[in-house]
Formats: structure tokens, sequence, C-alpha cells
């Protein structure tokens, strides 16, 4: 069975209607699909990390269409409500103290004191949210430590039929999750580099934020496995077209002259992100390869989400 929908205004409405009945709706956001489901129905948040096969110490973020959702939900501050001001709807993610107390968003927050919270920057994830009525939990809509999801069909060859409906809205723009940052703390930490820039942040904060794994005293996001977006085949990062082997499958990055697919020949971080997730994907299949090679990223920009995602793809457990 086909369970690939587009994103008529009928067939929103059906799928914010399973989301009211418990069901699980992948969707697109700006960043990457989302499996998602009603944040106050525990059995259908349940059904998400069964689908997933994720572990219940992983929280998920909850997805809102409008502000007021916030401040119900967690404690907000003229710093918070001033992020979201300028970078709602956007790839940016915060972590902040818990307001609801509902028992039944629990296991959403895996227990935490904390709750993470984004607004989507795509029409059909606003009008999901908005049609269901409710926050919309949601993670990346691929079985957990593989490569995260950015079209459709991704979402149907990682999940199947464990998804009611997935709504088709396209390759995603950004292709690269959100930026994750804690508000809990008086300095601005990046618990995972994403989608916005360490550079557009401090540009608007005026201050310097700091990356949670350059610091082993700051909490990370439970999820930031160090193996994780992996692909089938082994991975090796920082490769120069010189020293890629012959059983290695090449995906370049800038001026290289022989890559079997290239993020970005122009050397833009941005379509190398919107590029990564496809490409390895695509790499994997080459079955007739024993494994993939990836040119050097530089370190700024979007590069640090590029780099971040393709160094956990790349760890031997
Ligand atoms: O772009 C995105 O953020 C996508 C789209 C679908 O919105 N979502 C996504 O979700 O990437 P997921 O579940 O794959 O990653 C969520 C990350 C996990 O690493 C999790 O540990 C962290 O967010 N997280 C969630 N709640 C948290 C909390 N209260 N404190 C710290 N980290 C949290
Ligand atoms: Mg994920």
């Amino acid at each position: 069975m086909d369970n690939i929908y587009l994103p008529t205004p009928e067939n929103i409405k059906q799928a914010a209607l399973t989301i009211q009945n418990g069901g699980l709706i992948a969707f697109p956001t700006d960043t990457v699909y989302g499996l998602g489901a009603n944040v106050y129905n525990a059995a259908a948040v349940a059904g998400i990390f069964k689908a997933k096969e994720r572990p219940l110490f992983d929280p998920l973020i909850s997805h809102i269409a409008e502000i007021d959702f916030l401040r119900e939900y967690a404690e907000t501050d003229s710093r918070a409500l001033g992020l979201a001001q300028r970078f709602w709807p956007g790839p940016l993610t915060f972590v902040l103290r818990r307001k609801d107390q509902n028992p039944s968003i629990d296991l959403a927050c895996a227990g935490l004191s904390s709750i993470a919270v984004r607004m989507p920057n795509h029409p059909v994830a606003l009008e999901l949210i908005k049609k269901s009525g409710v926050p919309i939990v949601a993670p990346s809509a691929n079985r957990f430590k593989t490569v995260s999801p950015t079209t459709a069909q991704h979402v149907r060859d990682s999940l199947g039929n464990k998804v009611d409906m997935i709504l088709d809205g396209g390759a995603c723009r950004i292709g690269v999750e959100t930026t994750i940052i804690d508000l809990t703390t008086p300095r601005i930490v990046i618990l995972r580099a994403g989608g916005l820039s360490k550079e557009e942040l401090e540009d608007f904060t005026g201050e310097k934020t700091y990356l949670a794994h350059d610091n082993p005293d700051t909490p990370k996001a439970p999820g930031q496995l160090l193996k994780h977006y992996a692909p089938r085949m082994p991975l090796r990062i920082n490769v120069r077209e010189e020293d890629v082997r012959p059983d290695e499958f090449f995906i370049g990055f800038g001026k290289v002259s022989h890559a079997q697919l290239n993020l970005s020949p122009n050397g833009d971080l941005c379509e190398a992100a919107a590029n990564l997730f496809a490409f390895l994907r695509k790499a994997e299949k080459h079955t007739e390869y024993n494994g993939i090679a990836i040119s050097p990223i530089p370190e700024n920009g979007l590069g640090l989400a590029i780099n971040d995602r393709i160094r956990r793809a790349s760890y031997k457990e």
C-alpha cells in the first residue's frame, strides 16, 4: 500500500484528524521530514519510539505553529521571546524549563525538567499543526541511528507502513536538522549544530555562543550519540581527492574533478547541507563500492552542522 499523499487541504485535514486520534503522520519541514504525533497522547508518542526503534531516554521536539503555545508549555523570558521573534518560524529549537506538568508529556520529555520546542518554516507543517490544535512531537522520520529523510520517499524507504500517512512536500529546503540551543542557562549553549549558523545567532544576540561538544562539562542533547546518521557502508571524512581509494564512492565538495557526486561544485555550504542526506542514501545503494569518502568541509556556517553529521556517520563502534 502506498501511504504517500499530496498535501492537499483535504489530505492535511485527514492527517490532522489522524493526529488527534492518536495516529502517526510524517510531514515535511524546512529541515528534514518529521514523524509526528499528538504530544498529549502518550500511547501515540510511545508509537513514535517503537516505529523508530528509538531508546526512551531520548526526548522529542514539540512543534508549534503559534507563540502562545510556547508560553503555556515552557518558562519563557525576554531572551527566548526575542529569539523566537527573530528566527521563528525557522531552523532553531529551544530547550527551556518545562512549565506544562501534564504527565502525558513526560514520555516526550524523557522525564527531564526541560522541554525542546520549535516552529518549523514550512506551510504544510504549520497547517497540519494548526488543524490538529495541539503541539506535534516529531523526531526525524527515519529509523534510529540511520540517515535523516529529506524527501517523502526517504521516509517510505525507512519506515514503510509504520506511518499512517506521509505528506509529500517535496525535498526539504535546508536538509540538516535544526540548531538546538539550551536557554536554561545564562550563556547560550549550542547542543546540536544545525540549519541556523552559529554566526547568525551571535550576530543577533551580540554574544558568544558555546558548543556543547567543545566542553565536556556542559550537558548535551541526550540523543547526540557518537554513531548516528550512519549509511550502510563505512564512511571516511576529510578525504582529499588524491587519497580516495579505488573501491570508494567519492562525494566531493568544491573544486574536485572526479567525484561521483558533488555536494556543491561552487563550495556553497547551504547547497551542500541540502544535498547531504540524499547523497549519503544514493551512495549507500552503490554496493559495487566498499566504502564512501567525503571531501573536507570548511568548519563555518552550515559546515559546522555538516561536519557534525558526517563525523557521527563515520564513527566506528
Ligand atoms: O530539524 C529537526 O530538529 C527535526 C525536525 C523533524 O523538526 N527533528 C529532529 O528531531 O531532529 P530528533 O528527535 O531527531 O532530534 C531531537 C534532538 C535529540 O538529540 C534530543 O536528544 C534533543 O533533540 N532534545 C530533545 N529534548 C531535549 C531536552 N529537553 N534537552 C536536551 N536535548 C533535547
Ligand atoms: Mg534524528
